[in-house]
């Protein structure tokens, strides 16, 4: 059945969006052991093994006769390393693993719920909680750095420990986006959280992906053909659309869809455009929908300048997902064209 994505605007409360901080599909199952740490790459099984050892065996509140327990200061942990090493892979699996109150959700999503919330009420909705698992952490402007530093200041002494993941050092946050030195005090007391663990390795994803690239129009008709739930639209329809919804109610708006097909992908030429195409992408890949596109080469969405600019990491990895997931699609195609 074909939805029409473009009527789907949907409202989230506060309370819905704090009952939804779990992992996505994609990491719905992960564990530490179905991580398999590349020996080439010691960092790999030694982050694992921090985490593991960590959410096996928490520090907790301090005893005391008569009175509350005294909580200890929350822990960090920084999984910084190139995309597809595995971070969310391992962060997922620290959420499944670890016993107590905990929430799973990207930084954009917290950055929406302190908006929506106020600080105030968003320290005081994330008081109690035991772990926070904060994926893709970027700082892009003042304000998401004032707002960071003073929630983790608030939340982590009360006892939340955080881990999160990031394409960036700490020390490099912010840079080439806004003037990073001017916040240099704040950055460095949001770093100053957390014990910074990083992994090299190569783009796990792309292990026997092969080049994606976007189909012909006719290949999405044929998996259109064979689709459950899905939508099919332009990439410049969804883009205008795309302007009207926030990213932290992207999952809601693609809830019950199992196919997203995309025809004409051409060149965004607007960075903020280009950047909610990415969340939207960052969301379809986090929930394993299954996605098909045509249109130009994959290397022209983006132009060079925003490749290589402040950004640059998170168009790589939008690359790197389209990649993997239209040669998925491609390889269910020739299935498809072998059994017909
Ligand atoms: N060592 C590994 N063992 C098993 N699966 C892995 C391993 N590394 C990555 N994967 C799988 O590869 C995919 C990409 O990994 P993941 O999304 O965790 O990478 P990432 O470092 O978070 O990348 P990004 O920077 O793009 O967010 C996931 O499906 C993940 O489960
Ligand atoms: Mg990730």
């Amino acid at each position: 059945m074909r939805i029409d994505l473009l009527s789907r605007n949907p409202q989230v409360t506060p309370e819905q969006m704090l009952e939804g901080f779990k992992p996505t599909a994609r990491f719905g199952a992960v564990s530490f052991d179905n991580y398999h740490p590349n020996g080439d790459y010691p960092s790999q099984a030694q982050t694992r093994d921090t985490l593991r050892e960590f959410t096996s065996n928490p520090p907790q509140p301090v005893k005391r006769l008569f009175r509350k327990p005294k909580p200890v200061e929350g822990l960090g942990f920084y999984l910084d390393g190139g995309f597809g090493v595995g971070k969310t892979h391992l962060l997922a699996a620290s959420w499944h693993a670890f016993d107590g109150k905990k929430a799973f959700l990207s930084y954009q999503e917290l950055l929406y719920t302190i908006g929506m919330l106020g600080m105030h009420r968003a320290i005081a909705a994330f008081q109690g909680y035991d772990l926070l698992c904060i994926d893709e952490f970027e700082l892009d402007d003042p304000g998401n750095t004032h707002m960071t530093s003073t929630f983790l200041g608030q939340l982590m002494p009360l006892g939340t420990h955080v881990i999160t993941t990031s394409n960036t050092q700490p020390e490099h946050l912010g840079q080439g986006r806004f003037n990073a030195e001017d916040f240099k005090r704040q950055i460095q007391a949001i770093a100053e959280h957390f014990a910074v663990l990083s992994i090299d390795g190569p783009d796990y994803r792309q292990r026997g992906a092969g080049v994606g690239k976007p189909l012909r129009k006719s290949d999405l008709t044929a998996l259109e053909a064979q689709a459950g739930t899905h939508v099919r639209l332009t990439a410049s329809e969804l883009n205008l659309h795309l302007t009207r919804v926030h990213p932290a109610r992207f999952s809601r708006m693609l809830e019950g869809i199992e196919m997203v097909l995309l025809d004409d992908l051409v060149c965004m030429s607007d960075q903020n455009i280009a950047l909610r195409f990415v969340h939207f992408i960052d969301k379809v890949y986090d929930l394993n929908l299954n996605f098909a596109a045509s249109g130009e080469a994959l290397e022209q969405l983006f132009p060079a300048t925003y490749r290589y600019g402040a950004y640059a990491k998170k168009y790589s990895r939008c690359l790197s997902r389209l990649t993997e997931m239209l040669s998925i699609s491609a390889k269910t195609l020739d299935q498809l064209s072998s059994v017909g």
